[in-house]
């Protein structure tokens, strides 16, 4: 049948990838609680429809950064995407296309961003930075995402080491992919994905790998690890945003943030923008929802810089209650990555539609015309 929801999209994609990767993408941290608060936070979130105020039809267009896009939509940059599918990030690229809405690499892709670019000509296409120990070597990797015409660009500031994911460890899935029986189990009971994906791979480009990393830290999926120089800073701090600002000709988004003077301190610094995120509650397990903090969040910093935000989308009621609550614009990160794996560019197409018609059914039950209407019908 015809999936028919986020649920349905992810539980397709439960069936055809590996169970390694699928819990790679699904699950949480620890204990998962932060996980289970974001849902309980945006079930929590009611909003009050506006009677007798009905519209022809309702306008979701946005501006970002001096763009117009159709949705207040981004695709959040997600690793290791181009695994779900072959090529999976030039699909998600294409597919934010059709959509009307950005689409952001992640430092951690399988395919470089001026592949990406080639393969997807249309497409506004951000980049998301994971600062590396070298700091040269981020800097060239700068340089060539500037080249390739990227000009937004996404620092994560929420991830400054590897975060505790226990089942990556139990189920052999981790960067290197370390060679198991358990692990080749699992992809020998996934015979689509390891022909559609890997195969796929190794008779075109070979082996998956790091697109971004330079030539000497870059190995298989199945390699050694890739050093020292391209591992995760986890000496991230405000002095590399003021030398970012510096050197970064284009807009620079902050990613992770979780305080309204952190906010503000980026504000200050010079960023353009701001994404109030938990990371999808993957990283830290206590932190505190979205939800919770966004409020505070745009209120401080008002119209000083666009305050974005994600974590636990599933349903464009959620979409909504973000922007309610003083986001100009939310990123998605599994719900593309589902649709991705249910049905390649076709199922990331037909998720962001459903997406859209979720969202315009609960503009129209709420008798509003735009997603900016909807602050004050939310229920304090
Ligand atoms: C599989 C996966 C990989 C991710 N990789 C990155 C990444 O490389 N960089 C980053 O800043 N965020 C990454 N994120 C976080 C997303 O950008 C985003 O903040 C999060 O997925 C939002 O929550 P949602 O998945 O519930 O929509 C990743 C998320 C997932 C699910």
């Amino acid at each position: 049948m015809r999936p028919q929801n986020f649920h349905d999209y992810r539980a397709l994609a439960r069936r055809k990838l590996p169970k390694g990767l699928f819990e790679y993408i699904d699950r949480g941290t620890e204990n998962e609680i932060a996980i289970r608060a974001l849902r309980e936070s945006l079930d929590a979130i009611k909003i009050t429809p506006c009677a007798l105020t009905g519209h022809g039809a309702r306008d979701f267009s946005t501006t970002l950064f001096g763009k117009r896009h159709a949705l207040p939509l981004i695709i959040a940059p997600t690793a290791l995407a181009g695994l779900v599918s072959h090529d999976g990030e030039t699909k998600l690229a294409r597919a934010a296309a059709t959509a009307g809405i950005p689409f952001c690499v992640s430092t951690q892709s399988i395919t470089a961003v001026e592949d990406i670019r080639a393969g997807a000509p249309g497409a506004d296409i951000w980049f998301q930075l994971y600062m590396w120990r070298d700091r040269a070597l981020t800097r060239s990797l700068l340089d060539r995402v500037w080249a390739s015409g990227v000009t937004t660009l996404v620092v994560t500031a929420d991830t400054p080491t590897g975060p505790n994911r226990e089942y990556n460890a139990r189920n052999g899935f981790g960067m290197p992919m370390k060679p198991s029986i358990r692990v080749g189990l699992d992809m020998a009971l996934h015979p689509g994905w390891l022909f559609g994906v890997i195969l796929a791979y190794m008779r075109t480009t070979g082996m998956p790998t790091y697109g971004h990393y330079p030539a000497e830290h870059r190995v298989a999926i199945t390699g050694a690890p890739s050093g020292e120089a391209v591992q995760l800073e986890h000496r991230l701090n405000w002095d590399d945003l003021v030398a970012l600002r510096r050197e970064w000709r284009g807009e620079i988004v902050i990613k992770g943030l979780l305080s309204v003077a952190d906010a503000l301190k980026a504000a200050n610094l010079g960023a353009d923008s701001v994404v109030v995120s938990t990371h999808g509650g993957r990283n830290l397990d206590s932190a505190p929802t979205t939800a919770r903090i966004l409020p505070d969040i745009a209120e401080a910093v008002g119209e000083k810089v666009t305050v974005l935000a994600d974590s636990g989308v599933q349903r464009g009621s959620d979409v909504l209650k973000y922007i309610g609550l003083g986001a100009k614009a939310v990123l998605a990160g599994r719900l593309p990555l589902w649709g991705l794996a249910a049905g390649g560019e076709a199922g990331a197409d037909a998720i962001l539609a459903m997406l859209k018609r979720e969202m315009d059914l609960t503009m129209t039950m709420l008798g509003l015309e735009r997603p900016s209407e909807v602050a004050p019908h939310i229920v304090r």
